[in-house]
């Protein structure tokens, strides 16, 4: 496979999402570091992942916090000697509108999501320069393109992924570098376990959610991971700037699921 001797390093590979793309780019021959700022998960994680065979290191850093950042980068160009591939995944969701956020929660949530992405970016790509080249994956989501209720800062903070990403795309080409972003619909991880539990029904939640999607189920997050990999990979090497929709068909029916379910196209079947 492409990614087969790269190095990769991808942020909140402690869990989730991230994990299984370490763990993928792992089983697919990259060399790989987690950041995470949870030292404990990201111990586990690394044992886990070693034990499958990878080439693994974990550094602990917020990469909300520059001064965090350019200390693990310098640490992967210690262990490893360069960086090939970014995956930009760190994120948290809060919930709130933009009466009910306080400037705090707006301000973690958006340093968590948006500014990593820029933090990581910033010392990772001079050592893609250097190198002649490298990919960027950014973790997005649907709602860079579409709105879930009570979630300003979150969706403010995974539509600006999408500017991001085509800036990037745009800044770096010259230098080789490509840069492209995934939408995930629900995916089963830590993140949405802790979403459904705020409400007093959590099974009917994540039901509901998996009929959301046109798959008629929650994502797993190696169906993520995958995407991420090829996108990383020399096989999307006329990719740049593009956002993937990973997401079941969670945004494709106007008026969702239980609107098409109830309408016309349901009774002429
Ligand atoms: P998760 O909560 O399972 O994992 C997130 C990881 O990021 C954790 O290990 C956490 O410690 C780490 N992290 C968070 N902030 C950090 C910081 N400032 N510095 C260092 N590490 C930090 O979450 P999940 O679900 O795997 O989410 C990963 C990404 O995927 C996020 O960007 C999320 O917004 C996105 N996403 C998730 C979806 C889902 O349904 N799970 C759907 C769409 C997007």
């Amino acid at each position: 496979m492409s990614v087969k001797n790269k190095v990769a390093v991808v942020t909140g590979g402690a869990s989730g999402i991230g994990y299984a793309c370490a763990q993928e780019l792992g089983e697919q021959g990259a060399s790989v570091a987690i950041i995470d700022r949870e030292g404990c998960a990201g111990a586990r994680a690394l044992q886990e992942l070693r034990a499958l065979g990878g080439a693994v290191e974990f550094v602990r850093a917020d990469v909300s916090q520059s001064r965090d950042v350019e200390s693990a980068v310098r640490e992967v160009m210690t262990k490893f000697g360069r960086i090939d591939i970014l995956v930009n995944n760190a994120g948290i969701q809060r919930y709130g509108t933009v009466t009910t956020t306080s400037e705090e929660e707006w301000d973690e949530v958006l340093n968590a999501n948006l500014k990593s992405a820029f933090l990581v970016s910033k010392y990772v790509i001079p050592e893609m320069m250097h190198n002649g080249g490298g990919a960027v994956v950014i973790v997005a989501s649907v709602q860079s393109f579409a709105a879930q209720i009570n979630s300003a800062a979150y969706v403010s903070s995974k539509h600006a992924l999408l500017g991001l990403t085509r800036s990037m795309a745009i800044d770096y080409a010259k230098k080789c570098i490509r840069v492209n972003c995934v939408c995930p619909g629900a995916i089963d991880t830590p993140m949405l376990r802790w979403a459904v539990s705020l409400d007093p029904d959590p099974d009917r939640v994540m039901e509901a959610c998996g009929k959301s999607h046109v798959l008629g189920r929650i994502g797993h997050p190696r169906e993520v991971a995958r995407v991420v990999a090829f996108l990383a990979s020399d096989q999307a090497s006329f990719m740049t700037g593009s956002a993937v929709m990973v997401d079941g068909g969670l945004l494709v029916p106007a008026g969702g699921m239980a609107f098409q379910e109830t309408g016309t196209g349901a009774t002429s079947r």
